[in-house]
């Protein structure tokens, strides 16, 4: 095959300066803990808190600076506990709150910072508020906390407006009254169950900012924001013809016409929250730190999240959604960069969450991209060899760049979706919602594999797990990878290694050479790095290699061969 030669000392861009502000969360990396798939300590077959305390050595070693845990308040997880009944109480299945208390002290001990979530568009229909609001009736300060609405229609048998759930069908649920009469409809931009609060009410806004304050006081060193940019709506409640998926697009019929502003993402009116917010931490010493997740168009918008006076971050997702394409990952890079330099904040890096298909079998499907909302076993495989190849590549690439990066638990070990589960296992709301349409998110928050050797490879005591693991997960388990030169988890663990010595995430980000087809090349201080995104090896010279994603080849001259989905850190 023929190969590419690249002269790395070509024209250079600088893109992105040193940053200039010291701020841990200005560089850091998170790992994302999901609380139910992470480790196991009372046998239930489900994660808990103390079952991520026992494995906080795992992140240490592995090199992040903090971690952001996914809901553990008390809820009826009916959407995972992103639908919270009591916002101060860690639920049972979890632990208790001196489980949390325990965890937050033995991570600060260990030198890591935490995350926490907070859900703040809805609440769950369990909790105190929605209850007291169904027994209240119509016009009461009670409902006044949610979005309650009276119907269209000569008896108001139709909903408020068209509004589509995220998770598939109406936005809005009708009510019984208390005397048995079919009544207002309330507003759930997700599951039935997550009832949406109302911004307008001063009483929710000083509530939420109590809550703030209950975790800061507990030592928490920020949260991640669900659905920021859900929480105020139009108050006009005009229709709006359109459905936003969960992840597998944002127009269920692309041909259909533009249906113009959402009336209820990312509402101007939304700033203003955060700004209060922002206020509410500055009463706490440290570098307290809010995450934005914001599905907002362009970067620009996501950036607007994070003005001086805002939140500290917001996820990048452009990034996440961009295909296995090496000029558009670069304007996406350079788009990103920009907007959130423009405002002073750090840009931040996601390959995988709790929301989205595993990168690892994402880059391995037909089409790139942010893939579909879960794969079935009846739907087209991923191409497992090469998913893993691209998103090991993906990972020298992202924990390359300036900014902060973000890790879903499993990604340093490569793992890839779960996509032949049962159906009839299946939990997401969203599963249910679109008719079995979209398979949901189940797939990627199987749990975890430590020990190949195990039972339910280590996540719990028993064996048991809330989600069945596929039998060739064996191969994936920490203690197989671990001290394995050239593992997926040893690559990662010395790109963490690299990244803090050499101080990559507050470094300048200078691209080499101009836009190609198939290579990406930039250097962030004295790293260089190359990303071969083409089929064709790409020779780099003699310099010195630092890490590579994968086995390299040489020319007979001596110079690196850079094999295709490699990535490679040059000194
Ligand atoms: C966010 C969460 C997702 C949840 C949804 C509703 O997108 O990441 O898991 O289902 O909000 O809270």
């Amino acid at each position: 095959m023929t190969t590419t030669g690249l002269d790395l000392d070509a024209t250079t861009t600088l893109v992105h300066p040193p940053a200039t502000g010291r701020e841990w969360w200005r560089s850091a990396v998170i790992y994302q803990v999901y609380p139910r798939s992470f480790a196991d300590a009372d046998g239930d077959g489900m994660g808990d808190l103390r079952g991520i305390t026992a494995r906080l050595p795992h992140l240490v070693r592995l090199g992040v600076d903090a971690l952001w845990l996914s809901p553990f308040y008390t809820s009826p997880q009916h959407d995972a506990g992103y639908d919270v009944a009591d916002y101060r109480q860690v639920d049972p299945r979890f632990g208790s709150l001196a489980d949390a208390d325990a965890l937050l002290a033995r991570a600060h001990e260990l030198g890591l910072k935490v995350l926490i979530d907070l859900v703040p568009n809805h609440t769950s229909s369990d909790h105190a508020w929605f209850q007291e609001a169904m027994a209240a009736g119509p016009g009461s300060p009670e409902r006044a906390r949610y979005v309650f609405r009276g119907g269209k229609g000569e008896a108001g048998e139709q909903p408020p407006t068209n509004w589509r759930s995220v998770f598939g069908g109406p936005a809005w649920s009708r009510v019984t009254e208390a005397d048995g009469s079919p009544g207002q409809w309330y507003l759930h931009l997700f599951d039935v169950t997550q009832p949406d609060l109302n911004w307008e009410n001063e009483e929710v806004r000083l509530e939420l900012e109590s809550i703030l304050r209950f975790w800061l006081d507990r030592g928490v060193d920020g949260f991640r924001v669900d659905v920021a940019h859900g929480l105020v709506k139009d108050q006009s409640f005009p229709d709006w013809d359109h459905r936003t998926g969960m992840v597998s697009g944002n127009d269920e019929d692309p041909d259909a016409h533009d249906p113009g502003p959402s009336p209820y993402w990312d509402q101007p009116g939304v700033h203003e929250i955060y700004r209060r917010w922002h206020a509410v931490l500055e009463e706490y010493d440290g570098d307290r730190c809010l995450v934005a997740e914001a599905w907002a168009d362009g970067p620009e918008k996501i950036a607007a999240y994070t003005r001086p006076d805002e939140m500290q971050q917001a996820f990048n997702f452009d990034f996440l959604s961009t295909p296995w394409d090496a000029k558009r990952l670069r304007a996406s890079i350079t788009g990103g960069l920009q907007a959130s330099d423009a405002v002073g904040a750090p840009c931040t890096w996601v390959l995988s969450n709790h929301d989205v298909v595993r990168a690892s079998s994402r880059l391995g499907l037909g089409e790139t991209g942010k893939g579909p909302n879960g794969i079935g076993a009846e739907d087209p495989q991923p191409d497992a060899e090469l998913g893993l190849r691209r998103a090991r590549a993906a990972a020298l690439l992202m924990l390359a760049l300036p900014g902060s990066a973000y890790l879903y638990q499993g990604e340093e070990i490569g793992l890839p979706e779960h996509t032949e589960l049962p159906d009839e296992l299946r939990e997401d709301p969203a599963y249910f919602r679109t008719d079995q349409a979209e398979k949901g998110r189940d797939g990627c928050r199987v749990p975890f594999p430590w020990e190949a050797a195990e039972p339910g490879f280590g996540f719990s005591p028993t064996g048991a797990t809330w989600l069945p693991q596929p039998q060739e997960w064996a191969r994936y388990a920490v203690d197989v990878q671990e001290g394995v030169p050239g593992s997926t988890l040893e690559t990662y663990r010395t790109a963490l290694r690299l990244r803090r010595e050499l101080d990559l995430g507050n470094g300048p980000l200078a691209w080499l050479g101009d836009p190609s087809e198939t290579v990406l090349a930039f250097s962030n201080g004295d790293l260089r790095v190359v990303v071969n995104l083409g089929e064709a090896p790409v020779a780099v010279g003699t310099l010195t290699v630092v890490l590579a994603s994968g086995p390299l080849e040489e020319t007979s001259d001596g110079d690196v061969l850079v094999p295709s989905d490699t990535a490679v850190w040059l000194g």
